[in-house]
């Protein structure tokens, strides 16, 4: 692919200028002697990470503000203001020892965007934005995007005392903690009156774009997850003194129940859904005492609304029956709702259209990842350009990876489409 970087003259950015910012973020890291990067939403890293973000706009003369959710919106104004803005952006928070360009990877390309536009100089009729979500990743708190979900109206104001960390810190008082203000939360948000689109760039996070040795995918659907906790509540006793016909052990229960999710996931009826149960809390916790409660964190994802909502109904119901084969019970916890998001024909199609304008090939295709564009496209038209992942695509891990000179011909395509849009056509410019 870095032959596509031979044939076209640089546009907006370099390998090099990227490696530096993805290193720079990479550094604000909550547990630097291990593998990845940790920066968890509502932090002090990753309020770290939205000020090296929100100094580098203002050094190129945008007006910066942080809303009561935490994010950072950069504005470049347009000689026609009474314009929809155009933006674009991505998330700085990370996953615990996940990797170095989920989110990052949009917010660095939205940094040399804008560098790029501001030194063309050229005069843009649309208002530009430049975004850094706050709180993206559910790895915390259980419920994603929550900077974006506040940014299009969506979160509710009790989610920011119903939802608590594993260190029983609830979303309100870690965003107080960082200095933001959740009692306005409501105050952050966008009036779609004032948008007209928003694309971010993000990494694939999945193996597609590589296996096909295709530079540039843009998204068409963004799948959507419905997280839920249950708990098995069984009996904890005595390892040695409870024969095992006299136990309700919570443990055994839980496997029965994750294996059997795993299946259900696997039935062709359910083609497309993905169920995960990546987090497993037991209690007490002791190696001489039968488990009596154990907490299962499960992720159910499909593009396919219907279908992710009956397979995680149908996996409450399957739980209970295996609960209750075995002497124990379930309590069922909904974390939180995303339906999936289509994005719009126009936004894909102008983005096909500006791919092709560079000869960049392209592949339309579905995000198995949710993202903040399936919240801003509540407000907006929301487009999603994704650059290849490395390594088989894994990714919330370590081991992600992605070619700077990928990213760099994602950030002209990025670039591009921002220019192009910044502009928009008029009818004798059609005709
Ligand atoms: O969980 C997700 O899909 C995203 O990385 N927040
Ligand atoms: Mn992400
Ligand atoms: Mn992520």
């Amino acid at each position: 692919m870095s032959s596509l970087i031979a044939d076209r003259a640089r546009r907006t950015t370099t390998p090099q200028r990227l490696a530096g910012w993805v290193d720079r973020f990479a550094a604000l890291d909550e547990r630097p002697g291990e593998p990845g990067v940790t920066r968890r939403g509502y932090t002090r890293l990753e309020r770290e990470a939205h000020r090296i973000f929100a100094d580098e706009m203002v050094a190129l003369g945008l007006a910066v503000r942080v809303d009561e959710a935490g994010n950072t919106i950069a504005e470049l104004r347009g000689s026609r203001p009474e314009l929809g803005a155009v933006g674009t952006g991505s998330h700085l928070d990370s996953v615990p020892n996940g990797g170095r360009f989920d989110g990052v990877a949009g917010v660095v390309a939205a940094l040399e965007a804008a560098r790029s536009i501001v030194e063309a100089g050229g005069t843009n009729e649309r208002t530009l934005r430049f975004v850094a979500f706050a709180g993206e990743e559910g790895a915390r708190f259980g419920q994603a995007c929550t900077g974006s979900r506040a940014v299009a109206g969506l979160l509710e104001t009790g989610a920011l005392s119903a939802l608590v960390d594993a260190d029983g810190i609830t979303l309100g008082e870690a965003m107080t903690a960082v200095g933001l203000a959740p009692e306005g939360i409501h105050q952050a948000g966008w009036d779609a009156a004032d948008w007209d689109t928003f694309i971010e760039l993000h990494i694939e996070q999945g193996s597609v774009l590589a296996e096909a040795g295709m530079p540039i995918g843009i998204v068409d659907v963004i799948s959507g997850s419905t997280r839920f906790t249950i708990d098995v509540v069984g009996r904890a006793s005595h390892t040695g003194g409870t024969p095992m016909r006299l136990r309700a052990d919570a443990l055994t229960t839980a496997s029965a129940i994750i294996l059997a999710a795993e299946e259900l996931a696997n039935d062709a009826r359910h083609h497309g859904t993905r169920i995960t149960v990546g987090r497993i809390d037991v209690a007490p916790g002791s190696i001489t005492t039968i488990a009596g409660r154990c907490t299962l964190h499960v992720d159910v994802r499909d593009t396919d609304s219907t279908r992710q909502r009956e397979s995680a109904a149908e996996l409450v119901e399957l739980a209970r029956h295996i609960a209750a084969s075995r002497g124990t019970s379930i309590e069922v916890t909904l974390l939180a709702d995303a339906s999936p998001a289509i994005l719009p024909v126009s936004t894909r199609n102008h983005l096909v259209a500006t791919a092709a304008d560079l000869g960049l090939p392209y592949r339309v295709m579905p995000s198995g990842a949710s993202h903040d564009t399936q919240m801003v496209n509540h407000v907006c038209k929301g487009g999603m350009i994704f650059v290849p992942s490395l390594n088989g695509g894994v990714s919330h891990s370590p081991d992600e990876d992605t070619a700077f000179d990928d990213l760099a011909i994602g950030v002209d395509l990025l670039t591009a489409a921002l220019t192009a849009l910044a502009v928009p056509k008029r009818p004798e410019d059609i005709a």
